[in-house]
């Protein structure tokens, strides 16, 4: 890899805004300042007119995932092109066990997945499906293995649920280690309740999946999270929150001092709930869970993230095509759950949020990078862009005009849920430890190259 010399970009953190240029040595940011001379060999590009901000993290992927009898469609080749094509340098997925398989086994499945074929860096939170002490004992080898952070379901009864008992000692277990639990937040006996009732009234189709999850099945499934960190004092991350009744409950814990964080998706901030009651079965591929709700939450969640209330922008890509989303057509409970977004999470939000100028560019960085490095155990190896940290860096043309399209994007999926959706910016270069990934939106660069990010307990 020769030394990369990036020059007159607008350098924009979390926290500081300044033209300089960057030199990259060795996958390593070693010098910032102004009128840096380039090594001999070295790559320079001028980024003058453009932004240059760090890696963005998406805290929040399923590349690998078999679920409701099926596979999403990515494997992490794809998804690692299209996450770099759309500026994300980090991806955090989840190792998710079956009920009855041991933890250590989902690891080495993983494992296998990623290595080799990884083109961004990566690391994993580790689901806990189960819990007993045989599992409690592989636990606490993952966490020294560097797997810093758990995750519970307190949705998907007879599926990927746990009950109260084993959510309260994994909490236990997470403290005494240190790491943070993250959680898909729904009451999953409501749901499951909510779920027969239509079935059995005849109401089959995809437009029926919010009703039998409605705003109040989050709330009450973010509010019992909230409690058990308090009881346990394990730090708590509610993922893809939805909705401003679960955002109150996650403010109500915060301010009684519990140590709660909160990721909201991209696809909850610009998407509402007519799109799953699309006709002709469409709206099935707009079925996620916690699901797509009215747009008067859309503010809420906007205000969440100008206030910090909401920490971090994930994009729980989850991609299922049309013809895997049919294995619901006769009833939506069968439908497998999921959107694809991880490729244009970063630059809807840019578009949606700063060009509108409903977040501020330093708030955008924090919460779709700098935020997630922070909690989860990165920064400032990643999250920033300053000496010595790694050279993940996006330079960004705001004055590019686009629109997506499935045509056009680099997942493995056959449909985009912001199919003629305007985008305003491209991520004209993007570098992973200083490796040239993408040039002018596309993939260039090395296949097999990502990292596993082994990370430390920060939560304690
Ligand atoms: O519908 C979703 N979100 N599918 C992916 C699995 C999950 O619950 O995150
Ligand atoms: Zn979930
Ligand atoms: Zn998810």
């Amino acid at each position: 890899m020769s030394d990369l010399l990036i020059k007159n970009g607008e350098i924009i953190t979390a926290s500081q805004r300044y033209t300089a240029d960057i030199l990259a040595k060795d996958g390593t940011i070693v010098a910032i300042g102004e009128g840096l001379e380039a090594p001999a060999g070295a790559e320079v590009y001028d980024a003058s007119g453009k932004y240059v901000f760090p890696g963005f993290i998406d805290p929040h992927t399923h590349v690998y995932l078999p679920f409701m009898g099926t596979f999403a469609k990515d494997d992490y080749e794809t998804a690692t092109v299209s996450a770099l094509c759309g500026g994300t340098t980090t991806l955090i997925d989840f190792v998710i066990p079956g009920r009855d398989e041991a933890p250590l086994s989902a690891i080495d499945t993983w494992r296998a997945q990623a290595e080799g074929k990884a083109c961004s860096d990566y690391t994993w939170h580790m689901a806990v499906t189960r819990f007993d002490d045989e599992v409690a004992a592989e636990l606490r080898e993952i966490v020294k293995m560097g797997v810093a952070s758990f995750k519970v379901f307190l949705a998907y009864r007879g599926a990927l649920g746990i009950d109260d008992r084993e959510l309260f000692y994994t909490m236990k277990l997470a403290k005494e280690l240190g790491v943070i639990v993250t959680a898909h937040c729904e009451n999953q006996d409501m749901v499951a309740e909510l779920q027969a009732e239509l079935i059995a009234a005849g109401k089959i189709g995809p437009e029926w999946h919010e009703p039998s999850r409605p705003v109040e099945v989050e709330a009450e499934g973010t509010r019992h999270l909230c409690t058990m960190s308090e009881v346990t004092g394990a730090h708590c991350y509610v993922v893809h929150l939805s909705c401003e009744r679960a955002l109150r409950e996650a403010v109500r814990a915060k301010l009684r001092g519990v140590n709660v964080y909160v990721e909201t998706l991209i696809q909850h901030l610009l998407l509402d709930k007519t799109y799953a009651e699309r006709p002709d079965f469409e709206g099935a591929n707009f079925v996620m869970s916690p699901p797509l709700r009215e747009e008067s939450n859309f503010d809420p969640l906007w205000e969440g993230f100008r206030h910090g209330m909401i920490s971090t922008l994930g994009s729980d890509h989850a991609p299922f095509d049309t013809e895997q989303k049919k294995m619901g057509k006769d009833n939506f409970c069968l439908i497998p759950n999921g959107i694809p977004s991880l490729e244009d999470r970063v630059r809807m939000f840019y578009t949606h949020g700063v060009s509108t100028g409903r977040v501020d560019i330093h708030r955008f960085v924090d919460a779709a990078s700098t935020a997630a490095a922070k909690i989860f155990g990165l920064f400032p190896k990643k999250g920033t862009i300053q000496l010595g940290s790694d050279a993940d860096l996006v330079v960004y043309d705001p004055n590019h005009r686009d629109k997506i399209s499935a045509e056009t994007h680099h997942m493995n999926i056959d449909y985009n849920p912001f199919e003629g959706f305007d985008v305003h910016g491209r991520c004209d270069l993007v570098t992973v430890r200083g490796n040239v990934q993408v040039r002018d939106g596309e993939f260039v660069g090395k296949k097999g190259i990502g990292q596993f990010l082994k990370r430390e307990p920060t939560h304690f």
